[in-house]
């Protein structure tokens, strides 16, 4: 028997035994028994079936992540599918969006559904392929997205660069709006970044290596809330950065604006001075701002303007990351360090850490109905189970992921993954992947 979007045998009956489960609902102990896919008990003292202890954990919905580049098709030497999937796993998603920036990138029927099969062959998360918003994600006409929502995608980006022109986005949202599918912009005026290759400010001046200025995403972030305003479609930001974007976000959902916004780990807990050694392990899409900045995504995630905490995994080869600073391609890995970092850094209770990493991430991408859903009897049992409390130190070379490039490696974290339960399968158990 298979279930829901993975296509994954389910799997007999395994109790969730000794944790606490945390949900939308509130905070309890109990056990929490799965079964062909579902969960079928919620209670005390479960008895019967394969166990697994979760004894001083939470057992939450599972994670949904709204942002990860898995690279297959087309650089499958940075990760695939499959390694993509098993890092997302280990780091507690049940669901993951992947970005369209492949080589051919997702602008066709035949590469989303490709992406979807080999997330459903590796089993390991449910892989949700977004959409290019524009053919080869050029900016200059548009994808087939009829045809591709038609085939169940949700979210459609051309993430890796943001839409320019702005008639052409006008027009994307129009669609957006009739075809009940979100767009999910990348926000960057590319003109005011061309060379750049970090935040442009104090830092940047004394390196002397050319800036990209917190305008570049601030304009894009106006722009878009203006056209969302105008067209009534809504628009997913994508990896928010500055102050300033917080601020317009805050505003527009003030206004009752269909706007929602994402945050990286590495926006809330890195700045710009890490980029002081020209180290490119450092370099990121937008890039590493300044503590006013951090503190104001901090702010936003707490107050609720930013609506996830997203990890837009970037995998790539070492022999690229090591390149000279201006050459090294942008991005850093996130799966299998987001929770530990959220935990650690945001200074949350739990229970608004597991909203920004679940249930509000599910409602944005379209899945609310299969992951991020209360643990009760018949919900689909997408299931994380964490142990909040567990010291432990990133160390690259563990990582599932097939590239290395993490900026976090010898940080000590607090907040690890023990199970990560998809269909009733548990596809980690105690810190191991199963696939
Ligand atoms: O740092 C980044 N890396 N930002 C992006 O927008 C793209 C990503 C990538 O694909 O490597």
């Amino acid at each position: 028997m298979t279930n829901g979007g993975t296509g994954i045998a389910t799997a007999k009956s395994v109790v969730i035994k000794g944790g606490t489960v945390l949900d939308q609902r509130g905070e309890h102990r109990a056990d929490v028994r799965v079964e062909g896919g579902v969960v079928t008990e919620v209670g005390a003292a479960l008895r019967g079936g394969d166990t697994l202890d979760a004894g001083g954990c939470m057992v939450t919905p599972g994670f949904v992540d709204l942002h990860v580049h898995l690279r297959e098709p087309g650089r499958e030497e940075a990760e695939t599918i499959e390694t993509g999937s098993r890092a997302a796993a280990m780091g507690g998603f049940t669901a993951i969006v992947a970005m369209p920036n492949t080589e051919p990138p997702h602008d066709s029927l035949a590469v989303v559904q490709m992406v979807r099969r080999r997330g459903q062959e590796a089993g390991l998360c449910d892989v949700l392929p977004s959409g290019c918003i524009t053919m080869g994600r050029a900016g200059e006409t548009l994808a087939p997205m009829a045809e591709l929502a038609a085939a169940g995608v949700h979210i459609f980006t051309d993430d890796g660069t943001g839409v320019q022109d702005p008639l052409l986005m006008r027009r994307a949202l129009e669609y957006a709006k009739s075809l009940g599918i979100t767009l999910a912009q990348h926000c960057e005026v590319s003109r005011l970044t061309e060379g750049a290759v970090m935040h442009e400010g104090a830092c940047c001046s004394r390196l002397g290596v050319p800036g990209w200025p917190a305008v570049a995403e601030e304009l894009m972030v106006m722009r878009d809330i203006e056209l969302s305003r105008l067209t009534g479609a809504p628009v997913h930001f994508l990896h928010l950065s500055t102050a300033k974007s917080v601020d317009l976000v805050r505003t527009a959902k003030a206004d009752g604006l269909r706007v929602t916004a994402e945050a990286a780990p590495h926006h809330f807990t890195l700045t710009d001075e890490m980029l002081t050694g020209f180290d490119p392990i450092f370099k990121v899409n937008p890039p590493l701002r300044e503590r006013a900045d951090i503190d104001a995504v901090k702010r936003g995630l707490a107050d609720g303007t930013i609506d996830a905490i997203a990890t837009d995994h970037a995998p790539h080869p070492a022999e690229l990351k090591e390149m000279p600073l201006d050459q090294a391609p942008p991005g850093m890995l996130g799966l299998e360090t987001s929770l530990a970092l959220s935990i650690s850094e945001l200074g949350l209770e739990l229970r608004h850490v597991v909203a920004l990493l679940s249930w509000r991430p599910a409602a944005i991408a379209g899945v609310a109905d299969r992951h991020g859903r209360a643990i009760e009897v018949g919900a689909p049992a997408n299931i994380t189970v964490f142990d909040p409390d567990l010291a432990w130190t990133v160390s690259p070379a563990r990582l599932a992921s097939k590239s290395r490039n993490t900026p976090y490696a010898g940080r000590a974290v607090r907040g690890k993954v023990r199970h990560t339960v998809l269909c009733g399968v548990p596809v980690v158990i105690d810190g191991e992947a199963q696939r």
